[in-house]
């Protein structure tokens, strides 16, 4: 009878405390089993009574010291686990932001540039960053000692070999590799030898665009740029064409955008209120020669768009140092808002 109230009592009991409480119940100085020998008369026991009971009873101490050292066991155990458990998991400390990647700025507006392009039935091709100094210059009629090098002053690797200085590097590449009709655009990083300042780096992205058939004039040039403008900005913009030199170009343009910061009336990031874009043209007829197109045939338009430039305009970035800063906080304000 005993025995099953005592183990009653342990089966519910889920701490050493009241575990603790039952010993006493049972086990104390004034404890159940204690009380059973207080409370018998012996003296009407017989020898052999006297001797069973004691038999017994000491059975019986044993039996409930041994359940209750196991109950003490087991909940020693689990208290001390769940003790780790909080020392592991310490829910007071301050939670850890874990903050989204983005998408860089400039690569934002390649793809959607891409795009754009693609739909007008462009290609869009890879183009190395070295490049042979006759790709880079010769090709694109820029002869050694000619002095539109010095607009170009780049780093020189061994071999004749340079880190690009323009995409127009890969006109000659493409119009060999793909023949005519072509339609293409090649973005990409390009280098240069420049003191740097707010809108100048030493390395810069452009997208170069190609396009020579038939009869391809300045009119489809200027289609082109105007699609290209007004789907970036996803509104009218203000756009002028001058003049340009470029000795890859005839006639060469420089299509300049009006300034959105201040609308035209000039700031530190414009200076007169104009930004200039996209430098642009007709294709030098030396250069279609030496991509293996004849130019009394063929003719077509490049231009080499300015994509940094482009994606500080499109962001309202003023300074150009902050595309290769590796600072986060600039690259976070790019991440999408959850
Ligand atoms: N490659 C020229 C530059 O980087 C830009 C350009 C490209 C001009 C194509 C005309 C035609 O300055």
């Amino acid at each position: 009878m005993t025995k099953q109230l005592l183990l009653a009592d342990l089966e519910t009991a889920a701490t050493m405390e009241s575990i603790e409480q039952i010993r006493i119940k049972y086990l104390g100085r004034k404890g159940l089993i204690t009380n059973l020998a207080k409370e018998t008369d012996f003296s009407k026991f017989s020898q052999e009574e006297k001797k069973s009971f004691g038999q017994k009873l000491n059975e019986l101490k044993i039996f409930a010291t041994e359940q209750i050292e196991k109950a003490f066991e087991r909940v020693k155990d689990l208290e001390s686990g769940a003790v780790k458990m909080v020392r592991l998991v310490d829910l007071t400390v301050p939670g850890s932001v874990r903050s989204l990647g983005s998408m860089h700025p400039i690569t934002m507006v390649q793809l959607e540039l891409e795009q754009i392009f693609e739909g007008m039935g462009f290609a869009v091709l890879d183009s190395p960053e070295i490049e042979t100094e006759f790709n880079n210059f010769e090709a694109i009629n820029i002869p050694k000692d000619h002095p539109a090098r010095d607009m170009q002053d780049t780093f020189w690797l061994k071999n004749d070999l340079v880190l690009r200085t323009h995409t127009s590097a890969n006109q000659v590449r493409t119009l060999l590799r793909f023949g005519v009709p072509v339609r293409a655009i090649f973005p990409g990083r390009c280098f240069r030898y420049e003191s740097i300042d707010p809108s100048h780096e030493n390395t810069f992205y452009q997208s170069e665009g190609l396009m020579v058939d038939e009869n391809v004039s300045v009119a489809n040039l200027i289609g082109v740029m105007k699609t290209l403008l007004s789907e970036i900005f996803r509104r009218d913009v203000k756009v002028r064409l001058r003049p340009g030199f470029f000795p890859f170009v005839e006639p060469g343009f420089e299509l300049d955008l009006n300034c959105m910061f201040c609308g035209g009336v000039g700031c530190s990031t414009c200076g007169d209120g104009w930004i200039e874009l996209i430098p642009c043209g007709l294709v030098h007829p030396s250069v279609l020669e030496f991509g293996g197109i004849d130019p009394k045939r063929y003719s077509g338009f490049a231009f080499g768009l300015g994509l940094t430039r482009l994606a500080m305009m499109r962001f309202g970035i003023r300074d150009i140092r902050h595309f290769n800063s590796g600072d986060v906080r600039f690259y976070e304000q790019f991440a999408p808002i959850l």
